[in-house]
Order: C-alpha cells, then structure tokens, then sequence
C-alpha cells in the first residue's frame, strides 16, 4: 500500500504514511488563477492498493474536486485499489429529503467518488453512520471520541460529566464516558428546518458543581455548543469545557464558545485548527492497517 497525501491532509497524510510504515507519495498540486485545481502523481502507483488522505473541511468544494481528481490519477495510472480517506466528510448531515425539493448531498458526494475512482472510503465520525450504507462502495467511520476523552482523562477531567447537545450525539457522550468515568446527559435541540434558528431545552440534568464536557462531532458556526454551555452555567455547572472531531471553526466560532462561558476547547487534527491537541493519525493508520491484512 501507498499512501497519497493529498493537499488538505499534507502533514496528518505523512504523519499516517509513517505510522504504517509505507511510502507518502508526492503530488504536484497547483491552483490555475481561474480557481481550478491540477494534480500530477510524482511516483509509481502501478498495481499498488492506494490512500487518499484529504481532509474537506472549507472550502469543501474545492476539496472534494481534488480527491476526485487524485482518484482519477491514481486509477488512471495503474492503482489496484483506490481507499478515500476523508477525516471529515463534508454533506454528512444533508443525508436526507428535510423539505420537499431538496437534494440529498452526501449521496451525490459519494456517487461522484465512485465515478472518479474511488473503491473504498473511510472516515471519522460521520455524522450518521447510517449514510454509509447508501454508498456504492464499501465505507466505514471510526470514532475519535475515546481518543478525545482519554487526551481530556490524562489532563485530570476523569470523572467529569459528558454532555450531549442532542439525543443524536448521545452516543458520543457516553463512549466518552466509558473512558472518564463520569456521568453523562444530553439536551434537547432543534433547528428549524427553513432558518436554520437553533433552540435549545434545559432538561434536569444534576450537573450542580460539577465538570461537564460538552461532545459533539463537530463545530461550525458554534451556535451548538454555545447554547448549550449556557444552560450548563444556569444550571450551576462548576466549569464547562468543550470537546469535538471536526473544529471547523466557521467565522467566530471559538470566541463565541469561549464567551459563552467554555474554559477550553479541544479538538482533532482532522481539521487543521487551533485546538487541534488531538491527532487521529493513529486511529486512521489502525483503521489502514486492517484494511491491509483483511
Ligand atoms: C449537528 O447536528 C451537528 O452534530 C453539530 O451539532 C452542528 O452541526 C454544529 O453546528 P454549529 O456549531 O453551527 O452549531
């Protein structure tokens, strides 16, 4: 196996390359003044099983064609097998007709790769793992939550209470609560569907005093963990922190977290941001490494 690094993913891509000790083959990137993306393989894939490596956080267009496009090089020039590694999937959460006339985006997305060459794929923490089942090729996600939780353990939060924003995210509370040994809880949240106004309940969580960790996959505008942090200060949490996969961090989001009262935000490398204190190069290159033997 081969692992190709691809512009988004340079460092996580080599940092995994490594890990499993194969080659990181380099890729001529460039951007035409137009906007349009050029890749050009700098090394023999021929009859070689490839990885992808590309993130496609903002801007996910762009991102997405690129992976397209080093699919297309890579089978083009001779891959056996083509595995798109995506550690954040962009469309994840449009995985379903909400309103009348809509698209459902993440299987466009994954028809798109499919036609480009892909074979396989693997990502962190999708959205919904559900939306998987639904792609033409064999996919899979791996959680990054006990990684998450243990980086937070390690730093002294062991028996802090994981909160979910939603019953949605639920589950990511209470793998992390596996590892810290708290309690855990979620909130109440829903977005209106035509706004896109978010509205959050109090529900009796008992979390008087206490740490709480707020979990989610994922962080964009910060609107989610802000509200939600909120309501753990009213609800006379001691202190409130915030743990998530993908910081996307869109516009001010992290100061609109840290002035809703959130001491520390701790992220994933999955997407490039100032909390990324957590990698996911192992998780990805143990997830490779299966794929390998099996
Ligand atoms: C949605 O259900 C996701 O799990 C996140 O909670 C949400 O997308 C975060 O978005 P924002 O940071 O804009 O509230």
């Amino acid at each position: 196996m081969k692992i190709i690094p691809g512009p988004a993913s340079k460092q996580l891509g080599e940092k995994i390359a490594e890990l499993i000790g194969v080659e990181a083959v380099p890729l001529v990137f460039k951007t035409y003044p137009d906007g349009e993306s050029y890749v050009r393989l700098d090394a023999t894939i021929e009859n070689d099983d490839v990885a992808i490596i590309q993130t496609t956080s903002p801007p996910q267009d762009t991102r997405l064609m690129q992976l397209a496009l080093i699919a297309d090089a890579a089978k083009r020039h001779g891959a056996a097998k083509v595995t798109a590694i995506v550690p954040y999937l962009a469309y994840a959460r449009q995985d379903k007709v909400f309103l009348k006339g809509e698209a459902v985006s993440i299987e466009t997305i994954a028809r798109m790769l499919k036609a480009a060459g892909v074979d396989s794929l693997i990502t962190v923490n999708v959205h919904e793992a559900k939306v998987l089942k639904k792609f033409p090729f064999p996919s899979k996600t791996v959680s990054a939550i006990p990684l998450l939780a243990e980086y937070l353990k390690k730093k002294g939060f062991e028996k802090a209470f994981a909160l979910a924003p939603d019953d949605g995210a639920l589950w990511l509370a209470e793998e992390a609560k596996t590892i810290l040994g708290g309690e855990c809880g979620y909130l109440e949240k829903r977005r209106d569907y035509y706004t896109g106004k978010l509205t959050m309940e109090k529900k009796e969580l008992d979390v008087y005093g206490k740490t709480v960790i707020i979990f989610d996959d994922l962080i964009s505008t910060g609107g989610t963990i802000a509200s939600a942090a909120k309501i753990m200060k009213t609800a006379g949490a001691h202190s409130v922190y915030a743990a998530c996969v993908h910081p996307l961090f869109i516009g001010d989001a992290e100061k609109r977290i840290l002035d809703a009262g959130v001491e520390e935000i701790v992220g994933t490398d999955s997407v490039s941001s100032s909390v990324s204190k957590v990698s996911v190069a192992p998780l990805i290159s143990n997830a490779l490494k299966e794929l390998k033997s099996g």
